[in-house]
């Protein structure tokens, strides 16, 4: 049997990573939107490319949670992104609002389904999923760090002119401006990077991953990234649905791991079929230490506003 992988939001970012999934070839998808006839006619459409693809996979759209029903693996891409003149704690209101509908929706229908949560803000949304879904943080574990830790590699890749398969790092912390690429943990090869870019150039490169979802929007200008982070995506699905046990940097909930307690926040975990198998504690020098606490104070300022918007809802 395949591996039941239903994907909410039939967007750029849910589409593409519905595809990406499809045509692997080793499980059965189900795109989910709002908006009737998108995950229907993309899904049908994906499944019209399967003959040439040569892949038997079923591949269906729905506006509701039926067709979901026993999914192994569920992701979560719905949202709206900031238009003019809407506000930050609008967006924030929107948003949690429909990560939690929709979790609760597709939870009902698959109660064992391990959550991926892509809508943005990321970690604050990771918090929204896990609440409404009422399962361990095992199985809630959010995508960013293999985005971010992508950009950092490629830019790196690019700058030192070697196969960006020799490139090795992590980004951790919450998925804004003040995640955190580890420069201790950057290899080439097992070479560390500091021996093969000067400072100045690395530091060009950090910033420019820390801006690299804006400089995707500003080319675009209507929308935002979805090729990179749905390849991000389908790698986790990936490790979950074929237990590979890779070591990925994700969004996972911290219980006291790098001092950190009660949020979700981006560290390298084993993923596997059971979702978050082992959070790995790595020792981060003095200065990273502090980048991932003032990260992890980002994201707490936007739970709380999460806490206060409920509050002002009646919630
Ligand atoms: P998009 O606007 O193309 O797609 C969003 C889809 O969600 C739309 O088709 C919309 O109809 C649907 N939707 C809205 N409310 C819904 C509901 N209640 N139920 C079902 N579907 C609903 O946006 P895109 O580019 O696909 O991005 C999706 C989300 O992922 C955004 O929040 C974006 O910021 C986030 N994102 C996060 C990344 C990360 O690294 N975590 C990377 C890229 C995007
Ligand atoms: C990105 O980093 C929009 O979060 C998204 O591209």
């Amino acid at each position: 049997m395949r591996t039941k992988v239903t994907v909410i939001g039939a967007g750029n970012v849910g589409a593409t990573t519905a595809q990406r999934l499809a045509e692997r070839g080793y499980a059965d998808v189900v795109l989910v939107d709002i908006v009737d006839g998108l995950p229907q006619g993309k899904a049908l459409d994906m499944y019209e490319a399967s003959p040439v693809i040569g892949i038997d996979s079923s591949i269906t759209g729905a506006t509701d949670y039926g067709p979901t029903a026993g999914s192994d693996i569920v992701v979560i891409t719905s949202g709206v992104a900031r238009k003019p003149g809407m506000s930050r704690d609008d967006l924030l209101q929107i948003n949690m609002g429909i990560v939690d509908s929709v979790t609760r929706a597709a939870i009902a229908e698959s109660p064992d389904a391990t959550i991926v949560v892509v809508s943005n803000p990321l970690d604050a949304m990771c918090h929204v999923a896990y609440d409404a879904a009422g399962i361990p943080s095992s199985r809630v574990v959010g995508m960013a760090g293999i985005l971010d830790t992508a950009r950092y590699r490629s830019f790196l890749a690019e700058a030192i002119n070697v196969s960006v398969e020799d490139i090795n790092a992590f980004v951790l912390g919450g998925h804004g401006d003040t995640m955190v690429p580890l420069a201790s943990y950057t290899t080439a090869a097992g070479i560390p990077i500091t021996k093969l870019l000067p400072q100045d150039q690395l530091d060009q490169i950090i910033q420019r991953t820390r801006d690299g979802g804006a400089e995707i929007v500003n080319l675009l200008k209507t929308g935002s990234a979805f090729y990179a982070p749905s390849a991000a995506v389908a790698q986790m699905v990936d490790a979950i649905a074929l237990d590979k046990r890779r070591i990925l940097p994700c969004a996972a909930l911290l219980n006291g791991e790098y001092g950190v307690d009660g949020l979700f926040i981006g560290v390298p975990v084993v993923l596997g079929q059971n979702g978050i198998e082992q959070i790995l504690e790595i020792s981060l020098t003095d200065e990273e230490q502090s980048q991932l606490q003032h990260s992890a104070d980002a994201v707490q300022g936007l739970v709380d506003d999460m806490a206060r918007l409920s509050q002002n809802n009646g919630g």
